[in-house]
């Protein structure tokens, strides 16, 4: 119960300091979908600033991309998601309840009549299960029939391997060479939950590596170490990160080899990064629907080949979770419980708040010369309502790193005190340093 406890918290922090509301709440709500508010915002954009940064502008060798959600019907029949993305279904006759067919809660097997529905308890009233499609359907264009049908993407790596040859031949890379993308996917999933971890609608980070066949191996050891040094330097806790190889029957129809990067959730062990070895299922197949040949030309080697490739994929929603979970912390200080988000400084919403001690003697004016001075450089927060120690929690509860106050030595000699957020340490710096001092601090 106690695990329970730390995400309601999490969800009630999230909401009450406006990371994260329910999606369409003054409706009650629409089932799975969240909005991330305005520290929400911030925290999710850093993340992908971050990834975009050491896996596009930091590395010669990968290209960036920004694909429509909207593609091609025949790219998802290619790619086998309309034969095979789907979960198996069972519905409860009694209650009208829906479950993915392997739910752990069902007793015995759905559609016998022994199994038991987990929520009204009746026994004989699940159906056997049925496939059930993921992915979301529309409609495009004013007429709602069946040639106009057209699919929200469930993933983005597809928009990856259908623009690989506009990428290679405009960057003029060459194999080895990756293409990564950020944006939005939509599943339809049948148990959605545990609030953004699985969702209906939510945000891919994704890279595509294409490389020469018979090198595969060494690209999908190289990606998989890279994946997790990159994790590692969010300053996330090592105990809960471990690798999981998928076993034959888990293995995705596209993929050769696969590790999923599980992060110790409270509600357990679960993936929320893959790599995977995708070989040249993806281009074969989409070289064989649209009939267009997608080769690789190997000028040295005088070669023509179908690239392999090395996927890395993450959820920026659910790597935005695994960051809170990690961050969060109840501390005892001075006999009062702090509830605090220790986030890596690169990453939190805010980087400092800045005080005035009073609102009196010259503090308020000064204090807004401060924040006047770094805003613009730094996301920077004015606080001047109530004691000092209260404007520290509510910072220290938003995962801010610093806290500049100004005080009645500042009028006198232009320094002003920084408190960390982790060590709660105090320290004087000039108002000219401050600039640098911040910097130095929130780069890595
Ligand atoms: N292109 C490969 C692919 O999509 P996946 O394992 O299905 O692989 C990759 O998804 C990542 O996307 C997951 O590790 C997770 O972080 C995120 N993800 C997938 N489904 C999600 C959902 N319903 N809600 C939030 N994130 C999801």
């Amino acid at each position: 119960m106690a695990n329970v406890s730390v995400m309601d918290k999490l969800v009630s922090l999230a909401k009450r300091r406006g990371f994260v509301f329910q999606s369409s709440e003054i409706y009650g709500g629409l089932g799975s979908v969240w909005d991330y508010g305005p520290l929400g915002v911030e925290l999710k954009r850093n993340i992908k600033d971050r990834w975009w940064r050491s896996m596009v502008l930091a590395r010669e060798d990968v290209e960036g991309l920004d694909a429509g959600i909207l593609m091609h019907p025949r790219v998802w029949e290619a790619s086998g998601h309309v034969a095979g993305f789907t979960d198996p279904l069972v519905d409860c006759k009694q209650c009208k309840n829906r479950f993915r067919a392997d739910d752990e809660r069902i007793k015995g097997t759905p559609g016998e009549p022994t199994a038991q529905c987990p929520v009204c308890g009746t026994k004989g009233t699940l159906t056997a299960p049925r496939l059930f499609n993921l992915m979301f359907k529309t409609f495009m264009g004013p007429v709602e029939e069946d040639a106009a049908v057209v699919f929200l993407r469930p993933e983005t790596a597809q928009g990856i391997y259908v623009n690989y040859l506009n990428v290679l031949q405009s960057s003029r890379q060459k194999v080895p060479f990756g293409i990564a993308q950020i944006g939005k996917a939509f599943r339809n999933e049948i148990t959605p939950g545990n609030f953004i971890f699985r969702t209906r609608e939510f945000e891919q980070m994704e890279m595509q590596f294409f490389v020469k066949p018979g090198t595969d191996d060494h690209w999908f050891e190289y990606w998989r170490e890279e994946r997790m040094r990159w994790l590692g330097n969010l300053g996330l806790n090592p105990d809960k990160l471990r690798f999981h190889r998928h076993t034959a029957d888990e293995l995705a129809h596209y993929a050769k080899d696969a590790y999923d990067i599980e992060y110790e959730f409270p509600f357990g062990w679960k993936e929320f990064e893959g790599i995977h070895n995708r070989t040249d299922f993806d281009l074969r197949r989409h070289q064989e629907y649209s009939g267009k040949r997608l080769e690789y030309f190997d000028q040295p080697a005088n070669e023509r080949f179908l690239p392999y490739v090395v996927e890395t994929s993450i959820g920026a929603d659910r790597l935005a979770l695994v960051v809170l979970i990690d961050a969060y912390r109840e501390e005892e200080v001075k006999g009062e419980t702090r509830v605090v988000l220790r986030l890596h400084p690169a990453l939190a919403p805010i980087k400092a708040g800045v005080f005035p001690l009073v609102n009196k003697d010259g503090m308020p004016e000064a204090a807004r010369g401060v924040y006047d001075g770094l805003q613009g450089r730094f996301s920077v927060f004015y606080d001047d309502g109530g004691a000092i120690g209260r404007r520290y929690r509510r910072q220290d509860e938003a995962g801010t790193p610093f806290g500049i106050t100004i005080d009645g030595q500042t009028i006198d000699d232009r320094t002003v005190t920084v408190r960390d957020r982790d060590t709660l340490a105090q320290e004087r710096v000039g108002i000219d340093r401050l600039d640098g001092y911040l910097a130095e601090r929130l780069g890595g």
